[in-house]
């Protein structure tokens, strides 16, 4: 097992700029297995979870070579429609190949993933949703085998949640289906956004994507494409966070602030200086934070992903905070290690206390998940003394290069 260690004390300054979106490049590569061909992705982060999606098209029958931030991703005629249950595991995102495979090749097999830290994380929508464009579904030895007798159908669905991954699957079912497909009370997110811009690259006819309604017209065939990755606003939320916690001066570039733009108006709140440019933006940190409430709801809400970070920054906030997770029943494993640093932190149900402490003390923990760990790497850079953060692999999963940047940035830390 790997660990970050991190001295804490210094002001994480300077400038840095994000790579693209690991929320949007997994969905991308899954995108490309409607129609064969070679593609070519750029801006590709080199993280964990988009070599786990290589191995799921490897296994479905697709090559994917990367080159520095770049995939090159060749898909032939003929698939293997089926995401096995070691990759599944790995990564719960796999089950949006659903969606493309029933559309392209009319059935699909794909194991079902069980809960993991969040609390269970149904599928039921995607379901749903597919079902009623005329996908059968059954349920074999923990395998899921969806058919498409009579091909998909473009209908009318309304989302009971704006759950991202049900309308990523039921998008990427649409393109191909017969017919006009109406998505409501659909997830508004950037990449989403971004995932409907490159299936229209492709050919697809796709509106509306980052409202609340998509509506999208089937069409026969597509077409392989090239395309950029829009920027990880959550890697560039985490960096702003770390400086604001550590009265740090941070330049983010390569990201557009309108895509954080409850997440910036929180740190105002708690007293951070932000600037904001097109594609950039500065956060200063103040000495200590002022307490806020939050809220974690879906874009353009506050980001359940940024939940565990903004706490970090909170613990040594003056006054007390509440944060309301909404979008996740748990999301609270974190707090146990962030407690063992000295912070005051507690969940009531599925609010989170957090009374604010003067300082926090550099310890072991354990990094839990992706965000947890970025969590506590932020506590660790702005508390007196060593932290060891294990499980660091987690940090791998979504953040390229990660201490190497903060190193970069000032900070003492470590692999
Ligand atoms: C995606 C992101 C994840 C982020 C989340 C919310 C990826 C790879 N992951 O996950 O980082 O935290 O969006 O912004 O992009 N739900 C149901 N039934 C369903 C589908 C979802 O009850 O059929 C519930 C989930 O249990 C969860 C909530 O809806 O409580 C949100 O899930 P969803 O928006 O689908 O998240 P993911 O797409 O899994």
């Amino acid at each position: 097992m790997d660990s970050i260690r991190v001295v804490g004390g210094n002001p994480i300054s300077g400038q840095v700029t994000v790579h693209g979106a690991k929320n949007a490049v997994l969905k991308h590569m899954v995108a490309m297995l409607l129609a064969p061909g070679r593609y070519r992705l750029d801006n590709v982060p080199g993280i964990l979870d988009v070599d786990i999606m290589g191995e799921v098209l490897d296994h479905v029958g697709a090559t994917c070579v990367r080159r520095g931030s770049v995939i090159e991703v060749d898909v032939p005629e003929e698939l293997n429609p089926e995401a096995p249950l070691d990759l599944v595991r790995r990564m719960r995102a796999s089950i949006l190949i659903l969606g493309a495979l029933l559309a392209r090749m009319g059935t699909a097999r794909v194991a079902l993933p069980g809960g993991d830290d969040f609390g269970s994380r149904p599928i039921g929508m995607h379901l749903e949703g597919l079902e009623q464009m005329g996908a059968e579904f059954e349920l074999r030895h923990g395998v899921l085998e969806g058919s498409a007798p009579n091909g998909l159908s473009g209908t009318e669905i309304f989302l009971e949640f704006p759950s991202v991954g049900a309308t990523e699957n039921l998008l990427l079912a649409a393109v191909l289906a017969k017919g006009r497909t109406v998505i409501g009370n659909a997830a508004r997110e950037p990449e989403l956004a971004d995932l409907a811009a490159l299936l229209n690259a492709m050919g697809a006819e796709v509106e509306g994507a980052g409202t609340s309604t998509i509506e999208i017209t089937g069409v026969p065939t597509l077409h392989p494409t090239d395309h950029t990755v829009v920027a990880d606003r959550l890697v560039a939320g985490t960096y702003a966070l770390a400086a604001a916690a550590t009265g740090g001066t941070l330049e983010v570039r390569g990201c557009n602030p309108d895509f954080l733009r409850m997440e910036l108006r929180k740190m105002e709140a708690a007293g951070c200086g932000v600037v904001r440019g097109d594609t950039w933006f500065s956060v200063v940190g103040p000495e200590r934070p002022i307490a806020q409430d939050i809220a974690t709801l879906p874009y353009p809400g506050f980001h359940t992903d940024m939940h565990p970070q903004m706490v970090a920054f909170l613990a040594r906030a003056k006054g007390t905070s509440i944060l309301t997770e909404n979008v996740y029943a748990a999301r609270f494993r974190y707090i146990g290690e962030l407690n063992r640093m000295g912070a005051d932190v507690h969940a009531d149900g599925q609010h989170v206390v957090i009374r604010g402490v003067t300082d926090l003390s550099g310890c072991e923990v354990d990094g839990c998940d992706i965000r947890a760990a970025a969590a506590l790497t932020i506590a660790g850079l702005s508390a007196e003394g060593e932290t060891i953060i294990g499980d660091a692999e987690h940090i791998d999963r979504g953040y390229d290069g990660f201490v190497d940047i903060l190193r970069s940035l000032g900070a003492d830390i470590d692999r």
